[in-house]
């Protein structure tokens, strides 16, 4: 079952910013969504047994209006369990449903899904399936161009064909293939090389695909360039890294008029939400060890970091003095 929804998706899906364990959680999306008003944002991923088993489904679902339009990723690889999930996901408002094909951790294969499952493509098809049937989102998928010796062009080509059958709407392939053994997922996302080429060719057998591609973007322009190509860039480390060095999303993707943001005006913007946070007794630094790293790229950036991350870690910092550092930070022009 196919929805005709590609143009939305086209529309406003250009740029998203990748799934992220440790990173993409509630609080550095709303960070990213002061930065960008339009990215899709993703969750990071969520395993669908957890989530069914689980006695506080919200730790898991729970977002911040602001935070839309926000893809919800799911791993898994039992049907049954993926298609109450996606009714999960459609409950609590999400507007998009991703199925990850992507991570090597061993922990995630040796349950038989993530990019394990990229031998497996009937298996994936019917997961695609249970999600799509479950629910009325869009269902999209996030693999990489191989794994081990399952890295041939014709072999990816069949696989995406066989997923589209089932109903994805959009592809994200990270442009390396994984090694299920023998690397770690940080070396499996450095050592294999990037092949946008295969990408390429694979949007090009393929015209109607909506395919983003995903690995190694680390500017906008970069971007800008990829987007001749193909119809989707993710962004991964470089967005979680330096998120202010993405403020030009909005004007230079989407054509809205340039917000000359400065990290300041970030950390302004979102006074009123780490203080609701603090009020309801949690640490600031949930919030805060995302949000320095907005702080980077003048002199003394790294001193200011190390006194934010030293108050909030020790949890001394309040609501005053961080304005009054951002203040400070502003007065800097920053
Ligand atoms: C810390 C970390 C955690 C990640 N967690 C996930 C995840 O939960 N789901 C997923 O599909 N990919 C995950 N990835 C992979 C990224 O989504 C992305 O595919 C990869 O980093 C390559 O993109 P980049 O070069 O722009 O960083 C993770 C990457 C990093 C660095």
């Amino acid at each position: 079952m196919v929805r005709d929804i590609s143009n939305s998706i086209n529309k406003f899906h250009k740029i998203s910013i990748a799934p992220m364990m440790d990173c993409t959680d509630s609080h550095f999306r709303m960070i990213m969504r002061k930065i960008s008003s339009k990215a899709l944002l993703y969750t990071e991923m969520i395993v669908a047994q957890s989530l069914i088993y689980t006695d506080n489904r919200g730790k898991f679902l729970d977002f911040n209006k602001e935070e839309h339009p926000l893809s919800i990723q799911f791993g898994g690889d039992s049907p049954e369990q993926l298609k109450e999930a996606a009714k999960m996901a459609q409950d609590w408002g999400y507007d998009e449903i991703n199925f990850n094909v992507g991570c090597p951790s061993p922990r995630v294969c040796s349950g038989n899904f993530g990019a394990s499952l990229m031998n497996y493509p009937s298996k994936v098809a019917r997961c695609i399936e249970a999600l799509n049937n479950n629910c009325n989102l869009p269902v999209t998928i996030k693999h990489r161009i191989g794994v081990d010796d399952n890295d041939s062009f014709s072999n990816l080509n069949n696989f995406v064909k066989q997923i589209s059958n089932a109903g994805t709407q959009r592809f994200t392939i990270h442009a390396r293939k994984a090694f299920l053994k023998g690397l770690n997922p940080k070396e499996n996302r450095t050592i294999p090389p990037l092949r946008y080429d295969m990408v390429k060719r694979l949007k090009e057998e393929n015209p109607s695909l909506l395919i983003e591609i995903n690995g190694g973007f680390t500017n906008i322009n970069q971007c800008i360039d990829g987007l001749k190509f193909f119809d989707g860039i993710m962004v991964g480390r470089s967005a979680y890294k330096y998120p202010l060095r993405w403020r030009e999303i909005d004007n230079k993707i989407y054509g809205d008029k340039f917000l000359p943001l400065q990290a300041s005006d970030i950390i302004f913007s979102l006074i009123p939400y780490i203080e609701n946070h603090i009020k309801k007794s949690h640490r600031s630094w949930d919030i805060c060890k995302h949000l320095i790293n907005i702080i980077e790229s003048f002199p003394n950036a790294k001193k200011l970091r190390n006194k934010i991350t030293q108050l909030s870690i020790n949890d001394n910092l309040s609501i005053e003095m961080l304005i009054t550092l951002t203040n400070e930070l502003k007065a800097m022009g920053y």
